[in-house]
């Protein structure tokens, strides 16, 4: 099995195309972002020092990152990376202790993420990922899949969302050239319907 990285902006669909590449690939999703919200809802020490970052829409230091996906990460093959690497040495670390064998590019514009953001919703309970215009659930308010409460994440405000962009094209878009250069890159529209990114990115996986 591969080792895939999932790349793009804030609100690209990184995490709502994982969570399919999970179900039908058998991948083990590694998401950083949920993995540092768990942190923070358990007010650890990692959870306290990484609030901030995140509500401000900054980055948590590559040490503290990368401390913590070395602990969780154990297999070598067959992880989708969500959200990590996001910085030139994070990918150059990730490249020490789980090669990648592909990288998907989610390309979006801003004025779609700024759109997508503002209203979306998470479950409180299972962090299941929801869209009031393009994905609502069933009953307004509750997780499809737990019941759990949705809500508003605290950084999907259009001041942090603003902030969250700007530092990807600062920090993260790098990596693109980065990734084009080592040849494992992959370009995927993602300014369409889920359906079809996902189809377009399981194509990409199946080559
Ligand atoms: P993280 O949780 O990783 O946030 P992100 O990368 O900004 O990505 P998002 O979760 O906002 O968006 P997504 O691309 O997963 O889109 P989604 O599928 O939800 O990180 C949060 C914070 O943690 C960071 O700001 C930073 O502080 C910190 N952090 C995390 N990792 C770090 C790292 N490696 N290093 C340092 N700091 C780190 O979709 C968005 C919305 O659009 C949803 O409502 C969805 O329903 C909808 N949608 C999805 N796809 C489509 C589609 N095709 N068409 C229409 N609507 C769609």
């Amino acid at each position: 099995m591969k080792n895939v990285v999932l790349l793009g902006p804030p609100g690209a669909g990184k995490g709502t195309v994982a969570a399919r590449l999970v179900q039908e690939f058998g991948l083990t999703h590694v998401s950083t972002g949920d993995m540092l919200r768990e942190e923070v809802a358990q007010a650890t020490a990692l959870g306290q020092l990484a609030h901030g970052y995140m509500a401000r829409g900054e980055l948590v230091p590559d040490e503290v990152i990368l401390a913590m996906v070395r602990k969780r990460v154990d297999a070598r093959k067959g992880i989708l990376f969500d959200g990590f690497p996001r910085t030139l040495a994070q990918a150059q670390a990730l490249s020490q202790f789980a090669p990648v064998d592909v990288v998907v590019f989610l390309e979006v514009d801003k004025d779609e993420v700024v759109r997508r953001l503002s209203s979306r919703r998470i479950c409180e309970n299972c962090g299941a990922v929801y869209n009031l215009v393009t994905q609502p659930p069933r009953n307004e308010g509750r997780c499809d899949l737990c019941g759990g409460k949705l809500i508003q994440r605290e950084d999907d405000k259009p001041e942090v969302v603003a902030r969250r962009f700007d530092v990807y094209l600062q920090d993260s878009a790098p990596l693109v050239t980065y990734y084009e250069e080592s040849g494992v890159l992959r370009r995927v529209r993602a300014d369409r319907s889920p359906e079809e990114v996902f189809a377009a990115v399981a194509e990409v996986l199946r080559r």
